[in-house]
């Protein structure tokens, strides 16, 4: 049987990522372009300018990854890209992108929810099996999301404020590490102690949702205060406290998820899916309950790339997701 090459675009957020993906299971290439640094100084990411740079980067990765492998179009049974959710203005670049080579070199065009990339980043692993369970933590998400089948989605809890991500970004401010501050308050975490003790929101509620806006005050108050009355508090035992309690509320409701519905894997997908005090916790949680087992992204897979949605681009195609020329960004776009 001929293979099934998928050229791949992401757009959304802060990095520009072209790949070509065989059978949603290979990645043949993939270039990305980031632009972190132009958004550091600001703290956060800047609409105007992430899309700014898309439109700069765009060509330069779609020309690297034929370059890379020789391919050309007439190798391609399809093109994917991200629509939603993300930045208006940013995902309009991919958009854009990708409807103007589906015209040119008439190529069925499948449209991807960003959050299912990050599902199917752990495709690269090893195969999905359903029913699964998937938990989504990246700078924008913090999701459980059910998949009784292939290309079937369901979110049975989510954040009722910040995301997961979006948290340790604040407090790293507040610790005087630039954005994205997840990384290194993952390092620091390390030399830490969990001694501040700061609150589990929700976890003794009876149900699938998370909260981290309560976290996040408290920590901001704790370093606050200690400022205040001229005490220096340790930034390791912090860290730690922090990301101590992070992990065991997202354990918590993950682990309540899987006694409560019959799914054969769990998936680690998103950003905050690179953080390895969840990654450990989750693994000793998952050897404990019979039947299932632990899909980690692979960790250069995490964050933001075109790779993982070639892979779900993949299985849109199979399943006759498509879009023609009208299709549009959606900012807010959900399962
Ligand atoms: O999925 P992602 O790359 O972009 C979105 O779709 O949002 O996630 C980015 C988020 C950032 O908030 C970043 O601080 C966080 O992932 N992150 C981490 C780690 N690596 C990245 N958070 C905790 N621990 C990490 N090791
Ligand atoms: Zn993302």
């Amino acid at each position: 049987k001929k293979d099934t090459i998928i050229l791949a675009f992401e757009s959304s957020c802060d990095e520009t990522s072209v790949a070509l993906v065989r059978n949603g299971a290979q990645v043949l290439a993939q270039s990305t372009a980031t632009q972190i640094q132009s958004h550091q100084r600001f703290g956060g990411v800047v609409p105007e300018v992430a899309s700014r740079h898309h439109i700069e980067q765009i060509i330069g990765c779609l020309d690297d990854v034929f370059q890379q492998t020789g391919l050309g179009y007439t190798d391609l049974a399809a093109v994917a890209v991200t629509y939603g959710p993300g930045l208006v203005g940013a995902l309009l670049v991919g958009v854009s992108a990708v409807k103007a080579v589906a015209f040119a070199h008439n190529l069925p065009l499948v449209p991807v929810n960003h959050m299912a990339g990050h599902i199917y980043a752990a495709r690269y692993t090893a195969p999905i099996e359903f029913p699964a369970m998937a938990l989504l933590v990246s700078g924008g998400h913090t999701e459980l999301v059910y998949m009784p089948q292939e290309n079937d989605y369901q979110i049975i809890g989510e954040t009722r404020d910040d995301a997961c991500g979006e948290a340790f970004d604040k407090i790293g401010r507040v610790l005087g590490i630039n954005y994205p501050a997840g990384k290194e308050i993952d390092e620091l975490a390390h030399q830490g102690k969990d001694t501040f003790n700061f609150p589990r929101a929700m976890e003794k509620e009876d149900n699938y949702d998370f909260s981290f806006s309560g976290l996040k005050s408290a920590f901001i108050n704790t370093v606050h205060h200690a400022d205040q009355i001229g005490t220096k508090l340790s930034h390791a035992d912090l860290a730690a406290s922090f990301e101590q309690s992070v992990v065991d509320v997202l354990a918590e409701k993950t682990v309540r998820a899987l006694h409560n519905f019959p799914v054969k894997q769990l998936i680690l997908a998103g950003g905050v899916a690179a953080n390895s005090g969840l990654r450990t916790r989750l693994e000793k949680e998952c050897a404990q309950i019979q039947g299932v087992d632990l899909l980690e992204a692979p960790l250069k897979y995490c964050g933001d790339n075109a790779a993982m949605i070639g892979a779900a681009g993949y299985v849109g195609f199979k399943h006759g997701n498509r879009a023609g020329m009208t299709l549009n960004a959606e900012p807010g776009l959900e399962f």
